[in-house]
This record gives structure tokens, C-alpha cells and sequence, in this order.
């Protein structure tokens, strides 16, 4: 059967190995198989959530435009578009807003996260994020949204909302109830720093990710400084358990080669981390690099850019609108 594939990537800078292995790779593969009708969006809606200066804002749009189609995206044939641009987003986030309920989106962890110890100060957008991430989603009537780990609590949070919608209207399947695609092994790739915080954009040491803007030979240097432990790698799974940076540097070696940890494990089982490193580095570079080059060049040709959100527009726009007429009938406006 075929899929409505949709994913949302937040144009806030400093995309990361963590975006491209928990998401974006995810993304090419889905777009490579004919079955499937893709969306990918640029979600500047959910990065005004918090501060941005809009300079920067335009040129990360941009970007992450790059980025995707760097890493293999086709957008010829998958849907590349801005939230921004298309005002069924904020429509349904507020049509959606009125169906989802206080209690849910107070349990939602990221928003504690981000949001920290005051949370009086967060924006009221901080909070109901993942309605507006629902919205994304429903208007489409995806089937599949690929994400990494952290997603899940709002994608779990966009079902409630879509049945709830659905039960409220007694307008049985209007909303479809997506499924999460989130890798097995490697849905949550770890700082360079500390293998038991996630990789993230926001995390000021630059040593801490490997950006996908960076060069061979930054990208060698940050694994010669990535955290380590002082034994040499294991023989099993199992030992890994107390072992986080070296779990997440045999995971990323295994992801990027779309191999398995026990693979990898037994490849380097009892040699040390410089040996491991080297490995490691070869293969990031030799995939990585690449993509690297691709982003910036690209950069430099802002008008194929700006084309590609243009028509993305135009496609997204006209699915979305049907959406949201249809959504004013049920409501009874
Ligand atoms: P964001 O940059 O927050 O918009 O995230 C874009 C996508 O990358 C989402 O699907 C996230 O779940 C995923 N992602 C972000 N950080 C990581 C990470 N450290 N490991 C795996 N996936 C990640
Ligand atoms: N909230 C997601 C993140 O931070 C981004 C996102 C917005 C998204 N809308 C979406 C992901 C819809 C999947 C589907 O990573």
C-alpha cells in the first residue's frame, strides 16, 4: 500500500549527524521508494518558539532546504515547502487547539524541557507546540511521519488529537491516525561530550555534534576529542549498557554503514578507541563530506532554492486548503 509520508525539520541552525541519522536519512529512503507521496516541511512556525533573530531565520530556512535535498531528496518528487507560507498551518493549529486538552499537553516532556525551571516566561507557542505539529500532520492525511525518538510523546499527542476530533464531530476516519517511524537501533544519537545526553543543536560546545556543514577534517578532529572510556571496546551488547560514548560512537559507525552493533562489535572487539576512531572518521568523512560540499554550494544558488519552496507551496497549499474547508463544514462555520 502506499504512504503519505510527512515530516517537519525546525530551521534553527546547526542541523547535526542526529537530525540526518534519525531523520533525514529515514527521509531519502522513503522519497526513493515510488510508493510513496512525501512531505517534507521546513517548520519556521515551531522555531519562533523561541527567539530568533530573522536574518538568521531566512538563511536557515534556506538551509534546511539545502540540506534536504543534499542529503538525496528529490524535489521533484516530494513535497518541500515552508510552513509559513502556507496558512492552513496556523488555522488548524487553532481549529485543533480547541479539541486538545490542557491535561494532555501538560504532560508533554519536551515542552518541561525546554521550557525549564520558569515556566511563567516560556511562550504560550512553546506549549502548544505539538498541536500545531498535529495540524502539520493531519491537514494531509499522512499515513507516516519518520522521526526520531524524541517526537514520539507529540506523535502519540496528534493520534489523540485526530480521534478526538473524529469522535467530537462523529466524523468517523475524517482524520487519519498516523504511525511513527522511528528507527529501531539508532533513533537517538548522543553528544560527542556525554554519551548520555542527546546530540542537539542547542548545546553550546560545537565539539559536542557533528554539523552537517562541517569539513573532513573538522569532522576527524571531533572524534580524536570525543569523549571516550579507558578500556577497549567490547565483545557484547550487554557491556555496553554502562558504557554510553561508546554505545553511541558504534552506533553511529553501524547506522552510517546500515550495518548492526553486533556487526560492528565484533569488528573491533578488544582494540582501542584510536584504532575505532580512525575507522570511524574514515567513514563519517567519506559520507559526510560529501553532503557538505553539497549544502554550500548549493547555498550559493538561493533563486533554485527559493524555486523549490515556491513550488512546494503550491502543492502543499492546495491539499491543505481542501482540508480545512472541509474541517469549517464539520465544525459548522
Ligand atoms: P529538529 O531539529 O528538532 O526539528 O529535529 C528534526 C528531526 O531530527 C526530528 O525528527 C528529531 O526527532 C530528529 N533528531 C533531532 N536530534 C536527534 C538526535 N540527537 N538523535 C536522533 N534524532 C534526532
Ligand atoms: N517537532 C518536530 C521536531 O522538533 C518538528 C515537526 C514539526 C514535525 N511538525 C512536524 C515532525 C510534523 C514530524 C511531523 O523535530
Amino acid at each position: 500500500m502506499s504512504k503519505k509520508i510527512f515530516s517537519g525539520v525546525q530551521p534553527t541552525g546547526n542541523l547535526h549527524l542526529g537530525n540526518y541519522l534519525g531523520a533525514i536519512k529515514n527521509f531519502v529512503e522513503l522519497n526513493n521508494d515510488l510508493e510513496n507521496d512525501c512531505i517534507f516541511c521546513v517548520v519556521d512556525l515551531h522555531a519562533i518558539t523561541v527567539k530568533q533573530d530573522p536574518k538568521e531565520l531566512k538563511n536557515n530556512i534556506r538551509e534546511t532546504v539545502a540540506t534536504f535535498v543534499a542529503c538525496g531528496i528529490n524535489p521533484k518528487k516530494s513535497i518541500i515547502f515552508s510552513q509559513s507560507s502556507v496558512p492552513a498551518h496556523s488555522e488548524g493549529a487553532w481549529l485543533l487547539s480547541c479539541v486538545a486538552r490542557m491535561g494532555w499537553l501538560n504532560r508533554m516532556t519536551q515542552f518541561k524541557e525546554k521550557a525549564g525551571k520558569d515556566k511563567e516566561k516560556a511562550s504560550i507557542g512553546l506549549f502548544s507546540y505539538p498541536v500545531l505539529m498535529a495540524a502539520d500532520i493531519l491537514l494531509y492525511d499522512s499515513t507516516h511521519v519518520p522521526v526520531g525518538e524524541d517526537q514520539k510523546q507529540h506523535l502519540e499527542l496528534c493520534r489523540d488529537i485526530a480521534q478526538r476530533f473524529n469522535n467530537e464531530y462523529k466524523v468517523d476516519n475524517f482524520f487519519k491516525t498516523p504511525e511513527p517511524l522511528i528507527q529501531k537501533e539508532f533513533s537517538r544519537i548522543m553528544s560527542l561530550k556525554d554519551g548520555t545526553k542527546k546530540m542537539s543543536k542547542s548545546e553550546l560546545s560545537d565539539l559536542s555534534r557533528i554539523n552537517l556543514t562541517d569539513d573532513k577534517d573538522l569532522i576527524v578532529n571531533k572524534i580524536k576529542k570525543a569523549k571516550t572510556d579507558p578500556l577497549p571496546l567490547p565483545s557484547s551488547l550487554d557491556e555496553l549498557r554502562e558504557r554510553p560514548e561508546a554505545k553511541n560512537l558504534l552506533g553511529i559507525y553501524s547506522s552510517l554503514l546500515n550495518s548492526t552493533m553486533s556487526k560492528s562489535i565484533s569488528e573491533f572487539e578488544g582494540k582501542n578507541f584510536s584504532e575505532f576512531k580512525e575507522k570511524l572518521s574514515e567513514v563519517l568523512a567519506e559520507k559526510m563530506d560529501p553532503i557538505s560540499k553539497e549544502i554550500k554550494k548549493l547555498m550559493n544558488e538561493k533563486r533554485f532554492l527559493d524555486e523549490i519552496l515556491l513550488d512546494g507551496y503550491k502543492k502543499a497549499y492546495e491539499i491543505s486548503f481542501l482540508k480545512i474547508k472541509k474541517m469549517h463544514e464539520i465544525i459548522g462555520f
